[in-house]
């Protein structure tokens, strides 16, 4: 039998995978990354063996995903058409990575995943794969088996045994790691309806939520978070504190009609709460200590870097040159942001920084004012100059 490493998360399609992948001739590995979505690997991994994988693989990659993946697209103020922090993106790769990884150690014929032939994902696995492992035959069984419905799959999954609950399944798909939660399908596919409260799960009903605000200060070094409210903490330990504060005053939820890489537009709902804050407060600190210019440029910049990400494009040239440019941009952001967190908003109430170019002195009606104001006159004749007709 040749040899596959499928990407393996526990539910129905990746279940059936393996049995469909052995009907074609494939011994699977399973491969769980887990990026901090608190399932029950133990059981999964039970799961993955009694269905007929020989081998499992579960890798922590929480720590990898937070400081080489999230920490640079903060870096990079990286936002997906103004709304999405981009958390299920910028998972994909490093998955993907760890799974040829895997396929190399093992001397696999072929790597697999259960992405649907509509979505974003598929294009982020197999773009990062196809990078490392040119020759490596990528097999995606949901996008060709025969199954059309979810029950002819459930009876296929019946009559091989699979040892799966297929009857809790939710109507919705969720997607959800240490960085953030993505939330589709059912009720939230007419994007007229309200999001249902019970689909939420990191952040409170902002109506539930304290009417007392909480403030809350993040500490940056060159562009990425380091402290809260004083006290250092660990990359993941500091998005999963962020995640608890922000959603506890039910902050971080999206709610956004997206345009997909595959030419639909799509509807989902996100969670993020750590990711809100940190770019609200980011932004601000770039305020403080950026210029004009490179404030300006940047932006362009940042949307080209979301795109890349969304695109499924991390692991090219042009995503590592922007790294390096923002790596040159967040040299100074490095500062405190105090923020207020109430019931859903999050407002920026202070911030400070030892290479703020504010300066209070020009900035002052007060009596130390130090603009020399008589410069005005000049600097607006010539500003204005080259548009006159006369
Ligand atoms: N739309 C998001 C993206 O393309 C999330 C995709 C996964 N969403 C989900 N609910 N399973 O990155």
């Amino acid at each position: 039998m040749k040899k596959v490493v499928l990407a393996y998360s526990g539910g129905l399609d990746t279940s059936c995978a393996i049995k469909w992948l052995e009907d074609k001739g494939y011994d699977s590995i399973a491969y769980c990354a887990d990026v901090g979505q608190g399932d029950d690997f133990e059981l999964i991994k039970k799961r993955a063996l009694s269905t007929g994988a020989s081998k499992v693989y579960v890798l922590d990659l929480k720590k990898e995903f937070v400081e080489d993946y999230v920490f640079p697209a903060i870096k990079a103020s990286a936002v997906y058409e103004n709304k999405y922090f981009l958390a299920t993106a910028l998972s994909r790769p490093l998955i993907a990575k760890h799974q040829v990884l895997i396929a190399k150690q093992e001397k696999a014929n072929a790597i697999a995943h259960g992405c649907t032939g509509k979505g974003n994902d598929q294009v982020r696995f197999e773009v990062t794969a196809r990078l490392m492992a040119p020759k490596l035959e990528i097999i995606a069984p949901v996008r060709i088996w025969e199954f059309k419905t979810r029950d002819q799959e459930i009876d296929y999954a019946k009559a091989k045994k699979i040892p799966i609950d297929v009857t809790k399944k939710s109507p919705y798909s969720i997607d959800l790691n240490v960085y953030g939660r993505s939330i589709e399908c059912g009720v939230l596919e007419d994007p007229w309806n309200e999001p249902p409260e019970n689909i939420f799960k990191l952040t409170k009903n902002p109506l539930k939520a304290s009417n007392i605000p909480t403030y809350v200060e993040i500490e940056f070094n060159k562009g990425v978070p380091v402290k809260v409210d004083g006290k250092a903490y660990q990359p993941v330990t500091i998005i999963e504190k962020l995640n608890q504060i922000a959603g506890d005053n039910a902050v971080g939820r999206v709610d956004m009609v997206e345009n997909r890489l595959v030419g639909i537009k799509s509807r989902e709902i996100y969670e993020n709460p750590a990711g809100t804050v940190i770019h609200a407060a980011k932004h601000e600190l770039d305020c403080l200590v950026l210029d004009r210019e490179t404030m300006s440029h940047k932006q362009g910049l940042s949307q080209k870097y979301a795109q890349l990400t969304y695109n499924g494009l991390w692991d090219t040239p042009l995503k590592k040159e922007l790294d390096a440019y923002f790596n040159k941009v967040n040299e100074r952001v490095t500062g405190v942001v105090r923020l207020k967190l109430h019931k859903g908003n999050c407002m920026v109430v202070g911030r400070k920084s030892k290479f703020s170019r504010y300066k209070e002195e020009l900035a002052t009606y007060g009596d130390k004012d130090v603009f020399d104001q008589k410069l005005a006159d000049g600097f607006i004749q010539l500003w204005g100059m080259p548009y006159g007709s006369g």
